[in-house]
């Protein structure tokens, strides 16, 4: 009887320890739900999925988000169809796809793939990846679906930002349309492949608001802070994918990207002592980054007032620096001189975020573009495609530069770019260039006579000093 409470005490012990396990578990079979209210938490207590409602909402969604910190939301399932009550349920239905199911109707999330798995299992990974998956083989990172491929706002370590080539298809961000409605706002964060890999934030229904310079080897140009001591950025071309990813340098580093419902694009730190986000850097960063800021045929910059500057043998049509976009232009400063095979040459700007790319040829290296270039009278400018990783590979312009940006920021890279300049800008070059030599010489010349003429006094004064001595 002495051991009664005792026991009584150790079997509730076994059966919380039993509920804490049921409800701490990290994946669902194919008779298993996930009801509102319970979660799967993945292995190492990382993330957590379960049901939500945002803000002040009453509408519920399946969502997965940080352990420590429930309210950051990393991925939504039903964005666009929210359960109004608490009867939904995630579960796998017979033909081993993940659906979330309510009252009337399911709504599936991943679908049949060519390879229907025979033990169908779902699973949090450590990585915040949801993933449905062969019970028979774990070991393998052949998924059948993943929530990897189907971004909401947030990138996370290890997910991709871009293209699956074969077959062909796009993993981009979309903010949520408000913090209480995680509904796809106007916004878009994604890998332009069009010619060579850009980033662009978009608003829709395809106007470009900010762009990357394209990805020289090591970091995107233009973009702040891509060199630094807590994430490591990544670019992978292969034959299969062209994407953008990163990883955090340590382990211990939580860090994500963000796609606001204002579409700026946020990099986020975790900080453990106040226990929020501490934002690393956003982007669009300065006025510079708004897409054509400055027209075409000039280049933007936040170092100096006005911040638009016109190329070499162009100057701004008016002066007023109030100007909008539209009408701020900068014009040819005399339309009738020909540029072409004229005697002209070119410019180089350094540390730039290179203009909106629409032509490039890998296998050019940078004399022959200078030489191609040269010889096309419609082109405006060259660049070299890889300046730093050095796999070469050549940019050409042969319509308007737009939205160019001067790199002044030491965190944000920028290229060199040579631009085509009249021969007549050439020769005012050339004459202040001489101008500047020749009052340069004048100066030397003068100076050294006069100071001849200090150290000559000098001398014949301590040379008459010496004869008075002498002499006394
Ligand atoms: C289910 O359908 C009924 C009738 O069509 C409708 O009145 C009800 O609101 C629906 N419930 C849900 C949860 O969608
Ligand atoms: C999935 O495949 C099974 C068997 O091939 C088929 O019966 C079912 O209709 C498919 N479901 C969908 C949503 O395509
Ligand atoms: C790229 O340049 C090489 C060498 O000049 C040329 O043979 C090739 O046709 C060019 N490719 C394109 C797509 O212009
Ligand atoms: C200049 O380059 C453009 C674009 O590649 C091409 O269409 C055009 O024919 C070229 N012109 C000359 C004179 O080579």
């Amino acid at each position: 009887m002495e051991y009664l409470p005792f026991f009584t005490f150790f079997c509730s012990l076994i059966l919380l320890l039993n509920t804490e396990l049921s409800f701490a578990a990290d994946m669902i079979t194919p008779t298993q739900f996930i009801r509102d209210g319970e979660t799967l938490i993945s292995s190492s207590q990382s993330f957590e999925l379960g049901f939500f409602s945002p803000g002040n909402s009453n509408s519920r969604y399946v969502g997965i988000w940080y352990k420590i910190s429930p309210k950051t939301v990393v991925w939504v399932a039903n964005r666009k169809d929210p359960i109004p009550d608490r009867q939904g349920a995630l579960t796998i239905d017979d033909n081993g796809i993940l659906v979330l199911i309510n009252q009337n109707k399911s709504i599936i999330l991943s679908s049949n793939s060519s390879r229907v798995p025979e033990n169908p299992v779902v699973q949090l990974l450590d990585s915040g990846n949801l993933v449905l998956r062969d019970s028979h083989d774990m070991s393998s990172e052949s998924y059948m679906w993943q929530s990897f491929d189907y971004p909401s706002d947030t990138l996370l370590p290890g997910m991709k930002l871009g293209w699956n080539l074969k077959p062909l298809f796009e993993r981009q961000l979309t903010p949520w349309k408000s913090a209480d409605d995680p509904y796809p706002g106007d916004f878009t964060f994604r890998l332009d492949i069009n010619v060579v890999p850009q980033l662009f934030i978009t608003a829709a229904p395809s106007r470009k608001v900010v762009r990357s310079g394209p990805w020289d080897g090591l970091t995107f140009g233009g973009v702040p802070m891509m060199h630094n001591k807590v994430f490591k950025p990544r670019f992978v071309h292969t034959e299969d994918e062209l994407y953008y990813a990163y990883e955090p340098f340590y382990d211990t580093v939580i860090t994500q990207i963000l796609v606001n419902p204002s579409g700026q694009v946020q990099r986020r730190v975790w900080n453990e002592r106040i226990r929020g986000w501490r934002i690393m850097f956003s982007w669009p960063f300065d006025i510079c980054d708004n897409y054509a800021e400055c027209g075409a045929s000039a280049y933007c910059r936040t170092s100096k007032t006005p911040n638009c500057v016109c190329l070499k043998g162009f100057e701004s049509k008016s002066q007023d620096e109030w100007d909008t976009p539209e009408t701020r232009k900068c014009v040819k400063k005399s339309p009738t001189e020909s540029d072409c095979l004229n005697g002209e040459g070119f410019q180089m700007l350094k540390r730039m975020k290179l203009p909106d790319v629409n032509w490039f040829n890998q296998s050019m290296n940078i004399e022959e573009c200078h030489v191609e270039c040269l010889k096309n009278c419609s082109c405006r400018a060259y660049a070299n495609f890889d300046e730093v990783g050095g796999s070469g590979g050549c940019l050409m312009w042969f319509s308007d530069l737009i939205d160019m940006k001067q790199c002044s920021n030491p965190l944000t890279a920028g290229q060199g770019i040579f631009i085509r300049v009249p021969a007549s800008e050439l020769a005012n070059d050339f004459i202040k260039k001489k101008r500047i030599k020749i009052i340069s010489s004048v100066s030397a010349i003068v100076g050294s006579f006069i100071l001849g003429l200090v150290f000559w006094k000098a001398w014949k004064k301590t040379k008459n000093k010496g004869n008075k001595f002498i002499g006394s």
